[in-house]
């Protein structure tokens, strides 16, 4: 039985994510900063483990490996955890932007330098992190997060070259956006509305969680040759350089 860790697992597309990895036979183990009793209830009769912890933290991601070590080492790792904020860049403070690369970018790096270790020492073992649309190109207002998640596909890229040849392959996948509570907090400060979503999307709505752990999965299953992609799953966001109107005409 291959083990996945998945992190940000609490609620919204990580936990969509570990309910799909489960459902296809893999052992879950679900972190994220919030507490996870209640979540892990969902997980019954299923082979899955929980711990709580942040990302960002060296020492969590110390005992999470552990965890893990305990297990005979990950084979699958999700970096999902992720924070977002708007903001625009005159007004980031240092502290922010701090916060933004710790949880979205170092966290993922400590993960896959602890785990990939693991999965190393096994010569086998794919890693998925989950970047954004944000990760390949600039968004208004944006500066920190997408920062982060252009890093984040650096870093993807960097590791697939690294460690492709010791049988450990590092993918990305991009969503466009997705109507999580993530979503819900940063439409709330009235930055943007569900038509200005739709209408930018060639396949004219919202990812939905499943479209992306779908990708997630296909990514992370065994035997692939897929090595160091950043992989859209946003409807045709990142291709279409359309404007609008000319885009809601074809609809
Ligand atoms: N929602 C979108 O539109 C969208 C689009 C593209 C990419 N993404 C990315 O998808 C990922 C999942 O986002 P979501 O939409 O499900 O958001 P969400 O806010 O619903 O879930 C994020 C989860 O990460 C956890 N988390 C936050 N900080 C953490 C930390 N320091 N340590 C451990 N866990 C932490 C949260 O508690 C939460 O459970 C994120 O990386 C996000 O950037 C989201």
């Amino acid at each position: 039985m291959q083990t996945a860790v998945i992190t940000g697992a609490a609620q919204g597309l990580g936990l969509v994510t570990a309910r799909l990895f489960a459902a296809n036979g893999y052992r879950v183990v679900l972190t994220d900063v919030q507490p996870l009793d209640h979540v892990l209830d969902q997980f019954a009769g299923q082979d899955a483990s929980a711990l709580s912890g942040d990302v960002s933290s060296e020492a969590f991601v110390s005992e999470l490996a552990a965890h893990l070590a305990a297990l005979g080492g990950a084979d699958v790792l999700v970096n999902n955890a992720g924070i977002s904020m708007i903001q625009p860049a005159e007004e980031t403070t240092l502290e922010q932007w701090n916060r933004m690369m710790a949880i979205n970018l170092a966290g993922p790096f400590l993960l896959c330098r602890e785990l990939g270790k693991q999965m190393l020492a096994k010569g086998s073992g794919a890693i998925v992190n989950v970047a954004s649309v944000a990760g390949l190109g600039g968004v208004i207002h944006r500066s920190a997060y997408n920062t982060s998640k252009h890093g984040l596909i650096g870093l993807t890229r960097t590791l697939a070259a690294e460690w492709g040849g010791r049988g450990v392959r590092v993918n990305a996948v991009c969503p466009g956006w997705i109507k999580t509570e993530m979503d819900v907090k940063d439409m709330g400060s009235g930055a943007y509305t569900d038509s200005d979503i739709v209408n930018r999307v060639p396949m004219a709505r919202f990812a939905r969680p499943e479209d992306v752990a779908a990708a997630i999965l296909f990514l992370a299953r065994d035997g692939q040759f897929v090595n160091g992609v950043a992989l859209p799953v946003d409807g045709g966001w990142d291709a279409d350089s359309s404007w609008d109107a000319l885009r809601l005409k074809t609809r």
